[in-house]
C-alpha cells in the first residue's frame, strides 16, 4: 500500500497558540511520526479486533491512520472526529483515497462535546499529550459513557512511567525532553503519567488490559476495557 500524500491539519492542539498561528514544526513532526507509528499500531489492532467493530476516533488529524486502518479492516465502521478546523483536511484526504467505511468527521471537542451514540471501540492516537490534565479526566469519562460493555478504549502515544512500570527496552529520556518542549509552548499540555491515566480509567469503570511498547518510538499502545 502506498504512503498517502496528506494535507496538514489546521490545528495541532487548540491549547497551543503557536500552532494556531500557523507554525508547522510540530504538525510536520506529528505527520512524520504518524506514518512511522501506524504499522506498529496496526499489528496490535490485528491481535485485538474482530474486524467488524464500530469505532469512534478522537482527534483524527490528517486521517492518515484512519484511512490506513479502515482500508485494512474493510468491515469496521470508522467514525472520524476532530475540532472543526481539521474537518476539511479529513474530508479531502478520505475522498482522495475513496475509502467507503470511514464516516465524515463529527465535531468533537473534548471541552465541549459528548460522544453521540455507543461504540465497540474508541481510538485516540497522539492526543493525550496535546490536552490538559483536566481534559484528560473528561476524556475517560466521555469515552466510558460511549463504550458498550466490554468495549475497548485504545490509545497510542508517549507517556511517562514510574520506574517499576517500565518494560525492558523502554527509554524515557526522549519523552521527558518532549514534555519539556511541549510545556514551553503551553504549560497546560504535556505528557501524562500512566498512573494518572489508570486512575482516571478506574474511576470510570475501565481497566488497563494491555500496555504494548513501540520500542523504536518509545510510545505505547494502551488498551482499556469497560468492565
Ligand atoms: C498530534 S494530533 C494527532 C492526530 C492523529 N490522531 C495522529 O495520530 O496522527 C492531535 C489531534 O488532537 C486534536 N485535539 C486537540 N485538542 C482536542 C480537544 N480538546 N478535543 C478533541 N480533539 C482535540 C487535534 O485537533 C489533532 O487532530
Amino acid at each position: 500500500m502506498s504512503l498517502l500524500t496528506v494535507s496538514s491539519p489546521q490545528n495541532f492542539s487548540k491549547y497551543t497558540l503557536a500552532m494556531q498561528q500557523g507554525e508547522a514544526l510540530v504538525t510536520n513532526a506529528s505527520q512524520a511520526s504518524c506514518l512511522k507509528n501506524r504499522d506498529f499500531i496496526f499489528e496490535i489492532l490485528k491481535e485485538t479486533l474482530k474486524g467488524n467493530e464500530s469505532i469512534f476516533e478522537i482527534g483524527t488529524g490528517t486521517a492518515d491512520q484512519s484511512i490506513y486502518f479502515s482500508q485494512n479492516f474493510p468491515n469496521v465502521t470508522w467514525q472520524t472526529s476532530d475540532l472543526i478546523g481539521n474537518h476539511q483536511t479529513i474530508i479531502d484526504n478520505v475522498a482522495r483515497e475513496k475509502v467507503n467505511n470511514i464516516l465524515n468527521p463529527v465535531k468533537f471537542d473534548l471541552d465541549e462535546d459528548g460522544i453521540q451514540g455507543t461504540y465497540d471501540v474508541v481510538y485516540a492516537s497522539n492526543l493525550i499529550h496535546c490536552i490538559p490534565l483536566a481534559t484528560t479526566e473528561q476524556l475517560f469519562k466521555k469515552v466510558s459513557l460511549a463504550l458498550k460493555v466490554n468495549g475497548l478504549f485504545i490509545v497510542y502515544g508517549p507517556f511517562l512511567l514510574n520506574p517499576e512500570e517500565m518494560p525492558e527496552g523502554y527509554n524515557q529520556t526522549g519523552n521527558i525532553n518532549f514534555n519539556v518542549r511541549l510545556q514551553k509552548q503551553d504549560p497546560r499540555i504535556g505528557l501524562k503519567h500512566l498512573s494518572e491515566l489508570v486512575m482516571f480509567a478506574n474511576k470510570n469503570g475501565l481497566v488497563l488490559e494491555r500496555k504494548a511498547l513501540h520500542k523504536s518510538a518509545n510510545n505505547f499502545v494502551l488498551i482499556f476495557k469497560k468492565a
